[in-house]
């Protein structure tokens, strides 16, 4: 077996992730750690600096529910959210993060995040809910309040950054900890622990991107987010909800620049290339998918529908209509001189709204030639993406804080400490917790905070340090480097280290896990559509796949890496496929359609759809949980 040292650290606390839920969690935990002497533990697999979706900075905090400023209630959130994912959402989970998210955004201020301000200096919305940022530096100013708060724990606080976390360790009914490597050296983490809050983001790159070659890694959600809040669950044989709620943001085309300033803030209107505007010409669309499809703002993946049907039919490309709009806002400027002004002040914003969230796009405008004052550019659907914290749900179904429950929720939505998953003392939060959309950067850093309080006051609860076996991590350790084994067993035997009958290498393994969910399982290649016949298919291959993953080959640290990501994203798309084979309707067309059930089914499938897989048995099941509203449908 390759050589690694084992290094064995207990806490009592382990927050996994480095993000914006885990460095929420990590300011939390500080703060009640201290009160009662325990300790905590954050691991991140990269640099929390620019770990994460935040990495390139972000243009906008997308949940300021705005209580004092705008006198609006979490409610309002919640009505917000259950509409536009279609009437499927966790109230309470919703309403818990709207009440604390703007506690977050002013704590952002307070570390120095610049917030768009006007003359009178109030915060500048970019929509109803959305306030506009300076946010390149964002995630460095998070991180940085991060790990100030962990160092006021002293020696009990400890980061562990370049550490990949593969696998929980179970006690019984309890999660024990976590095992993971360092993509650094040659050491093998064994993380011992009392609670643990999974925080590793949601998954990109389980359906083919439509990038190639060199430009593989560009895709709109980044791709270091590999399906490992959802295998970590999963593996802890933790439920999960949601699974088939993917999100395909529509973005600029190539490089995936964000489109809610132009929509939101510049107010642009989008055409495909014979001028028409889908999203009048192709209202009637909309009453098919009612009470959804009428309401303000229209669902997300029917904003994207309506676009596809366009398309589909052969109208494309689709335009953000960039210049229009920015002529629009000039023209409303009644003097000459200042109208001149005006155009300079819009054009920066532009370009800042790359600049700040998605410099590649900046890039390619650059590099075409391209000046959004003078022609509109290509936008286009995505490939579909994992991502609970936007305008997907997939994540772990988690127990909802106990005074937000009514009579008859209370039982299917409560088990004792909010945020907890199925599994004792496991969390999640952001991304890896489900059925809570649209909390975004800053709603997933305010959920974190709130789960580190419920995580400790369990620890409190349940101070015993669980049992972990010798043997399994022993176990763990050999399945975990494996590839490592295989490729310096066999990788003499060919010309090419790339080819050979013995491993698979993890990115020839992407390919094909790839191929075919995009294949079967509705992605770019199949315009989002699949059915039952092509989903079953799907799952054959997803075995097949599942038992050539024995035999990964890894020739370096950074490739045993590859391989787990891959292995975590495997496991991602047989949740996802599985819950879509399951759910016999069609609820969000535009994130994917099931061409054998085309209509959205309220009597039958207006639940939610929650899957688990079982360590003992190695089986899986999907089953329906009921929705219990418990805010009312108006004001
Ligand atoms: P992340 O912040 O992504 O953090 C995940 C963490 O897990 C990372 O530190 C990662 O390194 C770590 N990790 C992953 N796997 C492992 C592993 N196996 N072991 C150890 N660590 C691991 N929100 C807004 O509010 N405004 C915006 O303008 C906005 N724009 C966005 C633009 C893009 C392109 C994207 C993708 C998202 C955007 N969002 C925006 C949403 C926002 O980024 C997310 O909601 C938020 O980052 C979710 O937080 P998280 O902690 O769940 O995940
Ligand atoms: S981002 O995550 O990359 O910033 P995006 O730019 O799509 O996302 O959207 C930012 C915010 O604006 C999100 O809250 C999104 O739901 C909202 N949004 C984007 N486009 C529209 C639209 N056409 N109508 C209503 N809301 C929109």
């Amino acid at each position: 077996m390759a050589d690694f040292e084992t290094v064995e650290v207990t806490t009592d606390l382990l927050i996994i992730g480095g993000g914006m839920a885990a460095c929420g969690a990590a300011v939390e935990a500080a703060h009640w750690a201290k009160k009662h002497n325990l300790k905590v533990t954050v691991v991140d697999k990269a640099s929390m600096d620019r770990s994460g979706a935040v990495a390139m900075g972000l243009s906008a905090l997308n949940q300021y529910v705005g209580m004092k400023a705008k006198g609006r209630s979490p409610e309002d959130y919640v009505r917000y959210v259950r509409n536009d994912l279609m009437g499927i959402t966790r109230d309470d989970l919703v309403y818990d993060i709207g009440r604390h998210v703007d506690g977050s955004v002013h704590l952002f201020e307070k570390w120095g995040l610049p917030i768009w301000k006007d003359a009178e200096g109030n915060y500048v919305f970019e929509g109803p809910w959305q306030l506009m940022i300076n946010g390149e530096s964002y995630k460095v100013i998070v991180a940085e309040a991060a790990k100030n708060a962990m160092a006021t724990l002293g020696d009990n606080g400890s980061i562990y950054e370049r550490v990949f976390i593969t696998e929980p360790l179970i006690d019984g009914d309890r999660v024990a900890g976590a095992v993971g490597f360092s993509v650094r050296e040659n050491k093998f983490y064994v993380f011992k622990a009392k609670a643990v809050i999974a925080a590793m983001g949601g998954a990109v790159h389980v359906f083919k991107p439509r990038s190639t070659g060199e430009g593989l890694g560009r895709s709109w959600y980044p791709p270091f987010n590999t399906g490992s809040s959802t295998y970590f669950v999963l593996r802890a044989g933790g439920e999960m909800t949601c699974q088939e709620v993917r999100f395909i943001p529509v973005r600029f085309k190539d490089a995936y620049g964000p489109v809610g300033a132009w929509f939101l803030l510049f107010k642009s209107r989008a055409t495909t290339a014979l001028g028409g505007e889908y999203m009048v010409e192709r209202r009637p669309e909309l009453d098919n998918w009612a009470p959804y499809g009428l309401v303000k703002p229209i669902p997300a993946n029917l904003r994207n529908y309506l676009m596809m049907l366009d398309t589909q039919e052969g109208k494309g490309p689709a335009y953000m209509r960039t210049e229009e709009a920015i002529a629009k806002i000039v023209d409303s400027v009644p003097d000459e001189k200042e109208r001149k002004k005006k155009l300079k002040e819009v054009e920066s914003e532009a370009w800042e709204d790359f600049l700040d969230m998605t410099i590649s796009q900046a890039l390619l405008w650059a590099g075409s030639n391209i000046a959004p004052e003078e022609k509109p550019s290509e936008i286009q659907a995505c490939e579909p993406y994992f991502i609970g914290s936007h305008s997907g749900a997939s994540g772990a179904w988690i127990s909802g804080p106990e005074d937000l429950q009514n009579e008859k929720s209370k039982a299917s939505y409560f088990w004792g400490y909010n945020g907890m998953c199925t599994v004792k003392g496991l969390f999640a939060a952001g991304d890896a917790s489900g059925a809570s959309s649209h909390k975004f950067s800053d709603g997933s850093h305010a959920e974190g905070r709130i789960r580190a309080k419920a995580a400790l006051a369990y620890i409190v609860d349940n101070s015993a340090q669980p049992k972990v076996d010798s043997a399994q991590v022993e176990e763990l350790k050999k399945q975990i480097l494996k590839p490592l084994d295989l490729f310096q067993q066999y990788s003499g035997q060919t010309d090419s280290p790339d080819v050979n009958e013995n491993y698979i290498k993890p990115r020839q393994f992407m390919f094909r896990l790839q191929k075919l969910m995009d294949e079967y399982a509705g992605g770019a290649a199949t315009q989002f559509s699949t059915n039952k016949y092509y989903l079953e298919i799907g799952l054959d291959l997803l075995a097949f796949l599942k038992e050539d993953a024995e035999k990964l080959g890894a020739e370096d640290l950074n490739e045993l890496m590859r391989c787990w990501e891959n292995i975590h994203r495997m496991w991602q798309a047989e949740a996802h496929v599985r819950t879509v084979l399951f759910r016999e309707e069609t609820r969000w067309p535009g994130y994917y359609y099931r061409s054998d059930t085309p209509k959205m089914d309220d009597d039958n499938w207006k639940c939610f759809v929650n899957c688990k897989w079982d360590p003992k048995t190695e089986k899986w099941d999907v089953l329906k949980r009921e929705i219990f509203p418990l805010v009312s449908e108006n004001k």
